[in-house]
């Protein structure tokens, strides 16, 4: 985990090249072997392209900010600075470093002269021609170009690093450089890499009939929540990194994958979130540690309730309630207990009920689409209605475990799930949402839209929904909804809904927000379907959108994403591009079908007297073996049956 590798075979010469970035130090590492069949002289010439740091600012400045760029050999290494004064934070960028283990030949830094004229990167003029110019550039366009001249003897193995790095002076480069010449230097950041990825992904490891699934429990789902939790939605292959900083409400989700993996880095993201909130309990929307921005202040009626689920994971978890009593800062001043945090969340939703009984949408639920449905200020969520249900109940159970009654939390539930179940049931599935002018969406009455696969799965999650109107949603979600490649979120797409002057979305039908098959929510249903002991469906849901077995059903051409990492969605059946996978990486699918898949599948839930274990698993996945780190402890779970199981300390 952690590096690249690429390998290469011409005449008799053999390249392997791996890249990977240590812990020791800012350096990404290429580490090169080369075997050669004969004796024979070979030239390397490492490349790279450097461009002005912050991407858009290259398209914008490139003509006056090159002239503040320079790229210079410092005896054997090469430098880049990057010296622009408009930029947000000049003092505090880097130096940019190029080196290598080996006797450096020649070199260039000025991309025009290593490319050449009228040629390209694809065939540079100094590789061509064998022999760079020992360029210098002080204004113009940088790349760092070295040229390695070796001699190979027959089946010699040789190995080369090539180090690229940053640090703040040019003192600093000079000794990070020797650091990462020394002999050992690669293979200890290469063990150390291991070695944490190891220790990350043995908290839970499982052996199952399906294999597919075994890779993604053990491997992959894990690796993807580390990244998310990491980058929230910032940066990624899709994303540029330059406005969304990090998200309330989805790394609030992130988290809750993280806390059984690793409950330190759990806490201190959770006590960056609590940062965010004000005294009355609501929260920023995305803000920027970072780049230290403003934040996106816009409320919305659900960010300021994942922190409660953050917090109730983490009891369990680790089974203690010393974080309920940590202080933390409230964004508008003032300090106040994890447990008084939490308190304030409650208290913002219910001071903000519409007039129906249902939380205010404000400026949108989880649901970034519905932002048009409280402009005027009364329309309500019924969804954030059963957020708040499943929330209530975290809330009781820790206000009892605190040695506080706990009634208001029953309270605000009761009459939360009166509502629901009234002015909230449809017929044959729970309604999504109502306008400001009073119109229930996600109606059999609406032309369009008329079920929405989130209040379905969250009538159940929640235990909202009456136990017969739990049944009905999700069978109406299998019978309108499931399609071979997962489950819509929204049936039917909408289009010039509800008129075409103010429709609700511009979505294309069957894309993205609008009638897609959209993987975060499908985790959901899955939770929903086992939670009501269907193990069969919890299992068709689960399976049918593994990456690889997406992949494969939609064909590599059309779905046109890795097959082995979870996508934010897939283009649903009113797309003629039904089955193309969209934004793979940072979405909030990888933290929930983890939980959906080790917590509700193989049913390992941490709770307060322990470890609970209530596996949710289809005759054909019997047995299964997971091992759990859990409190400091590693157990062996042999599940023969859904109601057949041993743990033992492993
Ligand atoms: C992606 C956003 O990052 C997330 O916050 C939101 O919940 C989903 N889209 C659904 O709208």
């Amino acid at each position: 985990m952690g590096y690249t590798g690429f390998q290469a075979e011409r005449r008799g010469l053999e390249a392997n090249v791996t890249y990977l970035v240590g812990r020791e130090e800012n350096v990404l590492i290429w580490e090169m072997s080369l075997r050669s069949d004969r004796d024979r002289k070979v030239q390397i010439f490492p490349y790279v392209e450097l461009g002005m740091m912050e991407f858009l600012r290259e398209i914008q400045w490139q003509c006056y900010n090159k002239h503040q760029l320079a790229c210079y050999p410092m005896g054997e290494v090469l430098v880049y600075r990057y010296g622009v004064e408009n930029q947000p934070r000049p003092d505090e960028t880097p130096l940019v470093f190029f080196a290598a283990d080996v006797p450096v030949a020649a070199f260039d830094c000025d991309r025009d002269s290593f490319v050449g004229s009228y040629w390209s990167e694809e065939n540079p003029v100094g590789v061509e021609q064998g022999e760079l110019s020992d360029s210098v550039m002080y204004g113009g366009d940088p790349c760092f170009a070295l040229q390695l001249d070796l001699e190979l003897a027959a089946g010699e193995e040789r190995k080369v690093h090539i180090f690229l790095g940053t640090a703040m002076t040019e003192e600093e480069i000079l000794q990070t450089a020797a650091r990462c010449r020394k002999a050992d230097f690669a293979q200890r950041a290469r063990e150390g890499l291991q070695e944490q990825w190891e220790r990350y992904l043995s908290g839970f490891q499982c052996t199952l009939a399906d294999k597919d699934a075994q890779t993604m429990v053990n491997i992959w789902n894990p690796y993807q929540v580390e990244r998310n939790f990491q980058f929230s939605r910032n940066i990624s292959y899709y994303a540029t990194g330059t406005f969304r900083g990090v998200g309330m409400r989805d790394t609030a989700q992130d988290i809750l994958a993280m806390i059984p993996l690793d409950t330190g880095r759990a806490r201190e993201k959770m006590d960056l979130l609590f940062s965010q909130q004000y005294r009355d309990g609501h929260c920023n929307h995305y803000f920027f540690p970072t780049e230290g921005w403003e934040p996106v202040t816009r409320i919305h009626s659900d960010n300021h309730l994942w922190l409660i689920m953050d917090v109730y994971h983490l009891v369990m978890e680790e089974g203690s309630l010393e974080y309920l009593s940590r202080e933390l800062p409230y964004y508008d001043g003032g300090w106040g207990s994890v447990w008084e945090h939490v308190g304030k969340s409650i208290e913002f939703t219910l001071s903000h009920m519409g007039e129906n009984g249902f939380p205010l949408m404000l400026c949108s639920d989880w649901n970034d689409m519905l932002y048009k449905v409280c402009r005027k200020g009364k329309g309500e969520s019924i969804w954030t209605g059963m957020q708040f249900g499943t929330v209530l109940r975290m809330m009781k159970e820790l206000a009892g475990l605190m040695g506080e009654s706990g009634v208001k939390y029953e309270e605000a539930y009761q009459q939360m799930q009166e509502k629901v179940n009234s002015l909230g049931w449809d017929g044959a599935w729970f309604r999504r949402c109502i306008t400001d002018e009073g119109v229930f969406i996600g109606s059999d009455r609406e032309p369009q839209a008329k079920i929405w696969l989130n209040t379905q799965s969250w009538a159940v999650i929640s235990g909202l929904g009456d136990p017969d109107k739990q049944i009905a949603a999700m069978d109406s979600v299998r019978k309108y909804m499931d399609t071979e490649l997962g489950i819509r979120k929204i049936y039917p797409a909408m289009e010039d809904y509800p008129s075409k002057e103010d429709p609700l979305t511009y979505y294309n039908k069957g894309c993205g927000e609008n009638g897609s098959v959209f993987c975060h929510a499908n985790t959901w249903a899955i939770i929903a379907e086992c939670m009501l002991g269907r193990s069969d469906y919890a299992w068709k849901y689960y399976r049918q959108l593994l990456p690889m077995v997406a992949q494969a059903r939609a064909g590599q051409e059309r779905y046109r994403a890795e097959p082995y990492v979870y996508a934010s969605n897939i283009f649903g059946p009113e797309s003629d591009r039904f089955g193309l996978a969209n934004v793979s990486w940072l979405t909030g699918t990888a933290a929930w079908m983890y939980l959906a898949v080790t917590q509700y599948l193989l049913g390992i839930r941490p709770c307060w007297e322990g470890l609970s274990v209530k596996p949710c698993l289809p005759r054909e996945m019997l047995p299964a073996v997971v091992t759990r780190r859990f409190r400091g402890k590693v157990y062996r779970i042999t599940i023969r049956s859904n109601d057949d199981v041993d743990v033992e300390p492993a």
